[in-house]
């Protein structure tokens, strides 16, 4: 069980109706030993009554700025002073556009502006409108505030659609705000004295000058690996293919094209690496024979072929090495993700394999989420959906924690003491 020893959580509830979850919710957190106290939207009473939450959370339920008489017990301000942690759930289109746009036109939406605690939303809402590009676009001003979002889920919703949408269940809720990385301010030096070496992004095969071979890779997983492993003390190079993203604070970057340049830049830089992980989407064959000048069309209507030669399997030799570091891959699979992904750890020789299914809507490729299934030879644990970055810290503390004591840090690393 989770814990959230007397952690304060001021837990917003808004007019949708995955509302009738928020009772278990309540629940749940008090079980794990929070005080929570409930603010409700005009319209979440549609949905939920107060005098059940009451029952539930054992205080009274907040919902007007100007009651004169809850303001006396405590005001907005302290209220807002009060908590360690705000978790709107369910948060609805109009909550999330009313945070994005600053507004402070009810006591819920006051109360997120007036807090300098992490603020957490779990979204849910019909899929045509999350999909909507107004939404989208208020998610992303959202997360660039630094609001931590936990899902949608998708699936069957209660309007009958399939699709994004869904709020994420209570017990991930619980399980991702009592995480040790549910405080972005806190991180822990726990890699301190560490030299980490992370791939990232696609490869690009040349066929001729103008043409090549690549993927949907955007680099966005491994980038936010290689800041986090910095921000928790490690020593980071990043061989990166061809991305759009600026080189995380305090990470070394060296670009590459093809897989053949990964994989020698790599070898270059193995020897002192601690931890290697193999984040890129290298492209598993190239052109056998990249033209020299860009080839011609040749309008004859005929089908043409295009000879392909395998690629290196990089993270395959860096295991093949007589002194490895400890190797991490990752797999995105389409079907079987699981099973596939075992196979592939025992077969490259890897320590560890991070595995997501990237055949469901919003995760993986170009995505900013992502959840996903870290498998080791002795055992597996799931990283639930949420922001990459969230991901990225889980995913270490999860390794360091399962392989924390192979790692040993070098006498002097971590300076005089
Ligand atoms: O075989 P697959 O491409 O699914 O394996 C994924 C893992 O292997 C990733 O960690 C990826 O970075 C790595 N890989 C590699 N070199 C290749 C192909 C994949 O390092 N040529």
């Amino acid at each position: 069980m989770p814990e959230l020893d007397s952690k304060h959580i001021l837990l917003g509830i808004t007019g949708g109706i995955a509302a009738y979850k928020t009772p278990a919710l309540v629940r749940l957190l008090r079980q794990a030993g929070a005080e929570v106290q409930i603010v409700m939207s005009a319209s979440a009473r549609h949905f939920v009554t107060p005098t059940v939450l009451q029952a539930l959370s054992g205080l009274p339920v907040r919902d007007d700025l100007w009651d004169g008489g809850a303001e006396a017990a405590m005001g907005h301000i302290e209220l807002a002073r009060w908590a360690d942690l705000v978790l709107v759930a369910p948060a609805t289109a109009d909550v999330m556009a009313r945070l994005a746009g600053g507004r402070a036109d009810d006591l819920l939406t006051t109360l997120c502006l007036a807090t300098p605690a992490p603020l957490w939303l779990a979204p849910a809402m019909n899929q045509g409108m999350w999909r909507h590009p107004a939404v989208q676009r208020n998610r992303q001003r959202l997360v660039s505030d630094g609001v931590l979002l936990l899902g949608p889920d998708e699936g069957e919703q209660a309007c009958g659609d399939t699709g994004p949408g869904r709020m994420v269940e209570p017990e991930a809720i619980l399980a991702a705000i009592s995480a040790p990385s549910a405080t972005p301010t806190e991180t822990e030096q726990i890699l301190l004295g560490l030299n980490v070496l992370i791939t990232a992004g696609p490869t690009v095969e040349a066929i001729d000058p103008v043409r090549y071979i690549s993927n949907h890779s955007s680099g966005k997983q491994g980038y936010a690996i290689a800041e986090c492993a910095a921000a928790m003390g490690a020593e980071v190079t990043l061989v990166s293919g061809p991305t759009r993203l600026d080189t995380p604070v305090g990470v070394t970057r060296i670009d590459v094209q093809s897989a053949r340049d990964m994989h020698d830049r790599v070898h270059e830089n193995i020897a002192g690496q601690d931890i290697f992980i193999g984040v890129a989407a290298v492209a598993d064959y190239r052109p056998a024979a990249a033209a020299d000048q860009k080839i011609k069309k040749q309008g004859d209507a005929a089908d043409h072929t295009l000879i392909l030669t395998e690629n290196p399997d990089i993270i395959a030799s860096v295991a093949a090495l007589p002194e490895r570091p400890l190797i991490v891959g990752f797999a995105a699979e389409t079907e079987l993700a699981e099973e596939h992904a075992r196979q592939k750890r025992q077969c490259k020789g890897l320590d560890a394999i991070v595995v997501n299914d990237v055949s469901k809507a919003q995760i993986g490729f170009n995505s900013d989420y992502n959840s996903a299934t870290l498998i080791w030879e002795q055992g597996e644990v799931t990283l639930p959906f949420q922001g990459k970055e969230a991901l990225s810290r889980q995913l270490l503390e999860q390794l360091m924690s399962v392989f924390g004591m192979r790692l040993t840090v070098p006498p002097g690393a971590l300076g005089p003491t």
